[in-house]
């Protein structure tokens, strides 16, 4: 089953109305137009899914341009509107770094920042995230030699110091989700913890601030001691 957009423009009509969007500086408005048209297409495959299950192009399928920028370098795709962000990562770009562990939101394994915010990449449509600096595990080290880990994020080389991981499967959606939680409490984000124990004016992070500003984030070998130990070095809290 098609969604139909019986008051949406289409074709010429449509490119010029988003044109004139544009020159006014309604970008809200093309936005909301765009995603309503993704999610239209989302539905219908949605729909066309349950009844052609296992086929490898269905009728709601529909490859469309798009340039994501990961790690600083731009590229050029041409995705089905309903790929997320992980699989356009893992499957298009190569980036393998980013690990699908549940799939649902539940797990953490696919966190990646965007614009500097951690997000589950299993959850995010990679049209979604167009226009916007995507950066993963992948793009955190500057380093010219692997071998060299002082060259390192200091969240990476926070994880190696204190052995902050065991298979490593959880590892690069908890290093991509600890830099962003050090940020935030840098510029004084706070925690539920904050407000249960009071401490609301630049809460140092402890051990419990540290838990719940990476609960989102699931080890299945439950390194979590020495991965709090590793997010509290780089957050400079005293032991
Ligand atoms: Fe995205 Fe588990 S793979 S949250
Ligand atoms: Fe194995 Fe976290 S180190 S899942």
């Amino acid at each position: 089953m098609i969604v139909p957009f019986d008051t949406e423009p289409e074709g010429e009509e449509l490119e010029q109305e988003e044109k004139e969007l544009e020159k006014h500086g309604l970008h809200f408005e093309l936005s909301r137009r765009r995603f309503m048209q993704t999610a239209g297409v989302i539905s219908a495959g949605v729909a066309v899914g349950a009844h052609n299950a296992g086929a490898a192009e269905t009728p709601g399928s529909k490859t469309q341009a798009i340039t994501l920028k990961v790690n600083g370098q731009s590229k050029a795709l041409s995705l089905d509107a309903r790929t997320s962000l992980l699989d356009a990562l893992r499957e298009s770009m190569e980036l393998t770094g980013t690990k699908k562990g549940c799939d649902h939101g539940q797990c953490g394994a696919c966190t990646v920042l965007i614009d500097g915010r951690r997000v589950n990449s299993c959850l995010t449509l990679a049209f979604a995230a167009e226009g916007s600096e995507i950066t993963t595990i992948e793009g955190l080290a500057t380093h010219s030699d692997p071998k060299d880990a002082s060259e390192l994020h200091p969240v990476q080389a926070a994880f190696l110091e204190h052995d902050g991981y065991q298979c490593g499967y959880c590892t690069p959606g908890q290093i991509c989700s600890a830099v962003a939680a050090v940020e935030e409490h840098k510029r004084g984000d706070l925690s539920i913890v904050s407000f249960h124990t009071g401490k609301v004016d630049h809460p140092e992070m402890t051990d419990d601030e540290v838990r719940e500003r990476m609960s989102g984030n699931i080890c299945r070998c439950g390194a979590y001691p020495n991965i709090v130990a590793a997010v509290r070095a780089v957050s400079g809290a005293s032991a």
